[in-house]
């Protein structure tokens, strides 16, 4: 099996072609670039300098973070891959704080990914005290 090596940072072609591996509608060029430009952290996995998978985490720099974008090529899905990109994200954040802070982590799953989330100790919406995660997109 190939070795996988982790990076963090990502070229917009990249981005575009990882998106495009799973189907997700393309983002115009420059608004990728300003998104990858303005995340706080990406986390890439590699074989043989090809990038087969990554997470982006975006926030406030203070106690709001939102993981995105984490995708793994269908061909290296089940490898663990996915877990250790957001395993990664979530690592950056806990070393960011200090003691006594605490900072919140939104996900949106995707249709049938709940499970992969529970995995990494996400609570799936609604529960007793929490709504829905809920999302609109705005286009011109
Ligand atoms: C979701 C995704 C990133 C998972 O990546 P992956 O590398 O295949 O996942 P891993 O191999 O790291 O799996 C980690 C754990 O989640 C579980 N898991 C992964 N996908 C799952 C699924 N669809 N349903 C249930 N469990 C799943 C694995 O069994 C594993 O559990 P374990 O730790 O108990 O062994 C990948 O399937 C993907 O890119 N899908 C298409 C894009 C997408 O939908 N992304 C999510 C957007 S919110």
């Amino acid at each position: 099996m190939a070795e996988i090596q982790y990076k963090h940072s990502i070229t917009v072609e990249e981005y575009e072609n990882l998106r495009k591996s799973v189907g997700w509608r393309p983002i115009e060029r420059a608004q990728a670039q300003i998104g990858i430009n303005n995340s706080r952290y990406i986390t890439v996995a590699t074989v043989n300098g090809q990038a087969v998978g990554m997470a982006r985490l975006v926030g406030d720099g203070g106690y709001v973070n939102v993981i995105c974008d984490v995708i793994v090529r269908e061909e290296f899905q089940g490898q663990g891959i996915g877990k250790r990109l957001v395993l990664s994200l979530l690592e950056y954040i806990r070393e960011g704080l200090s003691a006594g802070q605490s900072s919140i982590v939104y996900v949106m799953a995707a249709k049938g990914k709940e499970p992969f989330y529970e995995s990494l100790g996400f609570v799936p919406r609604p529960a007793d005290t929490l709504g829905c995660g809920m999302t609109q997109w705005i286009d011109k």
